[in-house]
């Protein structure tokens, strides 16, 4: 894989070195012990069981956990949800545009924002990630980009249920920019493989009828997905832009760093927002769902009804999760 900031690193290094006229003796990596166990994964809503099974595929065959997170949520694309992949809801102008980021343990991360008619967008952030020297990609280069990459360009029709639905919006066409309970959303995915190694994605098609060219947090590193292997991974869920501007799943890794468990640092972020929002935070979902590098996990929610969907070598169960309302 090409490692940029690797390359950036020993270049720098090399030329320092030279121009001091000495010879450059690569620094000895520290060495952390290796947190090996458990593996884990949990992920977002009900069709977190279904995306966890693909995931365990991969985890318990002692397979990496950024295999098992990109495997897992493509599970979720492929199916007919509202609110994930190509059979999810359009936009207000009647076209589906995917959204989706990864992170591995070692700071590697990639996006795709407002890609249209490519199956797996997951996968796409995934090759961003490991086949150019950016992170996110965007829009008709996005879609360029997969193409190249030989992902196949898929017929641009509604799936059955987005066309109902979409046809029942358009009778009003009332723009209600809120993700709320019944209109909830995306797939984030976290997970530790038995080395230890923690790694994370999130894939979603956006709030349902939204602004043509709207983004939400799930492709935005540190807003919607952040994994820190020294300290946990975390993914968001809910009203992007809320977590966007609270940076949400990178506080809560900060939160844990300080030494909350993975539900209080969660319910810290969570509790922001609501501070934030003020009256208005009653309309809106968020939640967070986090784990640590013990292989603990933890979520917390602004409105009841979120649950998260938790796998590991005992147990394969949904969570239900405290709220702040
Ligand atoms: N959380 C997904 C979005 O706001 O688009």
């Amino acid at each position: 894989m090409f490692n940029r900031r690797y390359f950036l690193r020993s270049s720098l290094f090399s030329s320092l070195g030279l121009l001091a006229g000495r010879k450059v003796v690569a620094a000895t990596p520290v060495q952390r012990p290796l947190v090996t166990g458990q593996p884990v994964v949990i992920s977002t809503w009900d069709a977190g069981l279904a995306a966890n099974k693909g995931a365990w595929e991969v985890l318990s065959r002692n397979g990496a956990a950024l295999d098992a997170v990109e495997a897992g949520v493509k599970v979720t694309e492929s199916s007919q949800n509202c609110c994930v992949g190509l059979g999810a809801n359009p936009d207000r102008d009647g076209y589906v545009t995917l959204d989706a980021s990864i992170m591995d343990h070692e700071w590697n991360c990639g996006a795709v924002g407002f890609l249209e008619r490519i199956k797996h967008p997951i996968s796409v952030a995934r090759r961003v990630m490991e086949k150019t020297p950016h992170v996110m990609l965007v829009g008709v280069g996005a879609q360029q980009f997969a193409v190249a990459e030989g992902f196949p360009l898929e017929p641009a029709v509604l799936s059955d249920d987005a066309k109902k639905s979409y046809e029942k919006w358009l009778k009003k066409a009332e723009y209600k920019p809120v993700i709320n309970i019944e209109n909830h959303d995306t797939i984030g995915m976290v997970a530790m493989d038995a080395a230890g190694n923690l790694s994370g994605s999130c894939t979603t098609s956006g709030m349902g009828f939204k602004m043509r060219g709207r983004l939400g947090d799930s492709p935005i590193i540190g807003a919607g997905l952040f994994v820190d292997n020294e300290v946990g991974a975390v993914t968001a869920t809910g009203q992007g832009e809320d977590v966007i501007r609270v940076c949400g799943s990178h506080s809560v890794v900060e939160y844990m760093r300080q030494g909350m468990s993975p539900e209080e640092a969660c319910k810290a972020a969570v509790e922001k927002i609501a501070r934030i929002k003020k009256e208005k935070a009653k309309d809106i979902q968020v939640a967070f769902i986090a784990l640590n590098k013990k292989g603990e996990t933890g979520s917390y929610a602004l409105q009841k009804g979120f649950t998260y969907a938790l796998r590991n070598n005992n147990e394969e169960r949904m969570v239900e999760v405290k709220s702040y309302f």
